[in-house]
């Protein structure tokens, strides 16, 4: 045996990736939403878990006046109700000293300046080494404001030996025009290899594990094309309704909100080729020439192939929920659609005449985000040759929650009789790791310290999935001919017609 001294990235406590570094961290829109329930506790959860680089200091930049006192007791008023892990004070009380506030408009030109002093200062007092972290959790109408100042302010340059990176959160533009604009906005400031847009589907840990899943298994990946499989579905759904986001949601819909992102991004997964290496730009090499590869849909299409629906009132656990035209701050004659199922072809060798169905709604009976590969069936000879039906081998992944990856296949039931049932070969993430897995914006966050863009989404595959999503939301946007827009009861499995476009096919949702 050849011996080395490279130490085994296998062994617990080792690590493959890439060290975050020091920084300081500015978050725009701190005293938003997802400051409240996401960034800040991931931050958290960072330190908890002794994951930290050695000096970070989170800047919250906002337009109320608070002092870094309030701003630290509010922060921890939202960790301890959104944290992972129970809060425990000897840690919250090392990281609370590393959390400031910083106070101005974003149009003001005076708070940037005095940013740049300010971090200048910190970078002396904390050691955070002249890295900044910009990250954009305003509204996106705010999001050129703030690039333009911070270039002005100087910001968008890090000095020799130090790096500055902009993370944007969705959503990235509203269609494929507004996006290349906001593109061409970030360039004017951030570089492509500056720039990390953020989706955090791709921060979940199975998502992640569809890769490994795929490549590091030598089974899967020669049955994984058009000649085994039959199709593919991919479910995402809430319980959730709209809750306080109708100023937001009603301008998205579920099309925009879900699919143009999230639900793209697991499809790119399930349906790329092998990266030549696991570089970031070679996985999204990959991940692109699957968008680009999503058949387009013809104005008449976009009525048979893609249906969108509405809750109305109903009950969710038993309890009953308002229509969406009923919730606050929507408007009591809305189209949003708050559901949206697809039979989505992709043109390529691998997936020729594989129909992927997607599908995402709120206010559905259970909440779960799953793909399933449904593989073709058994030839109808030896045991399926007369009365029985072989069921499909289904590969169902499933993202959250109950993370974990199963297999459906066909034995024999015991007995002197030869009958053929389902059995399900079942891996959970929690029993064989025995571990929580972190949350999506923790692992982002760490990757984007690190430098590593891998789980961030390129400028060209957010532009490609535009160019997917809007000849459907010009179809829905016709005065005259557009598709109808469905109801389904809050707390049902959607409208009517998306079991139709599957049993269209003879075939039909898996059940969650
Ligand atoms: C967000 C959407 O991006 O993802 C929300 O804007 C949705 O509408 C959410 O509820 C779902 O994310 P998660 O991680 O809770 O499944």
């Amino acid at each position: 045996m050849i011996e080395t001294n490279q130490p085994n990235p296998l062994r617990e406590g080792l690590s493959t990736r890439a060290l975050p570094q020091p920084c300081a961290i500015v978050i725009f829109g701190a005293t938003g939403d997802l400051t409240h329930r996401k960034l800040i506790p991931a931050l958290y959860n960072i330190a908890a878990d002794g994951e930290m680089p050695p000096a970070v200091a989170v800047i919250g930049f906002a337009r109320r006046p608070k002092t870094d006192e309030e701003f630290r007791k509010e922060m921890e008023e939202a960790t301890r109700k959104f944290s992972r892990q129970t809060v425990r004070a000897e840690i919250w009380d090392g990281f609370a000293k590393s959390l400031f506030y910083h106070q101005s408009e974003f149009q003001d030109a005076a708070g940037y300046k005095s940013l740049a002093e300010r971090l200048d200062k910190l970078d002396e007092e904390s050691g955070t080494r002249g890295n900044r972290l910009f990250y954009f959790a305003a509204s996106p109408e705010q999001f050129e404001t703030i690039i333009q100042h911070l270039k002005e302010a100087g910001l968008n340059k890090a000095r020799e030996g130090s790096w500055a990176r902009v993370i944007l959160e969705k959503p990235f533009g509203t269609d494929l025009a507004s996006a290349r604009e906001l593109n061409r906005v970030v360039e004017g400031a951030f570089s492509e290899g500056q720039t990390y847009r953020i989706d955090h589907f791709l921060g979940k840990e199975t998502a992640q594990n569809i890769l490994v899943l795929r490549f590091a298994n030598a089974i899967f990946e020669p049955l994984w094309n058009t000649r085994y499989i039959d199709h593919v579905q991919i479910t995402a759904a809430e319980t959730l309704g709209v809750e306080n986001r109708a100023g937001y949601y009603e301008g998205a819909g579920a099309l925009r909100d879900m699919v143009q992102n999230h639900l793209l991004q697991l499809l790119c997964l399930v349906g790329m080729d092998p990266p030549t290496d696991l570089q970031a730009d070679s996985i999204r090499d990959e991940k692109v020439k699957v968008v680009r590869s999503l058949r387009r849909f013809a104005p008449e299409e976009v009525r048979t192939e893609v249906v969108r629906g509405q809750y109305a009132a109903g009950a969710i656990s038993g309890k009953p929920v308002a229509a969406y035209r009923e919730e606050k701050g929507v408007d009591p004659k809305s189209k949003t659609e708050t559901y949206v199922a697809l039979r989505i072809l992709v043109d390529n060798w691998r997936w020729a005449d594989v129909p992927i169905y997607v599908r995402v709604g709120k206010r559905l009976p259970k909440s779960g985000t799953e793909i399933s590969v449904h593989f073709k069936r058994a030839p109808q000879v030896l045991f399926n040759r007369e009365s029985q039906v072989i069921e499909q081998n289904v590969l169902a992944i499933r993202i959250q929650p109950d993370e974990g990856v199963s297999l459906r296949m066909q034995a024999k039931v015991p007995g002197t009789s030869f009958r053929i049932e389902s059995v399900k070969m079942d891996f959970h993430y929690g029993t064989s790791f025995g571990k929580a897995s972190p949350e999506a914006y923790e692992r982002l966050l760490l990757d984007a310290m690190a430098g590593d863009p891998t789980l961030f989404a390129r400028r060209d595959e957010v532009e490609q999935a535009w160019a997917f999503i809007d000849p459907i939301e010009e179809a829905w946007a016709e005065k005259e001919s557009a598709p109808k827009l469905s109801t389904y009861p809050a707390g049902s499995w959607g409208p009517a017609e998306a079991d139709e476009l599957m049993a269209r096919d003879g075939r039909s949702w898996r059940r969650l």
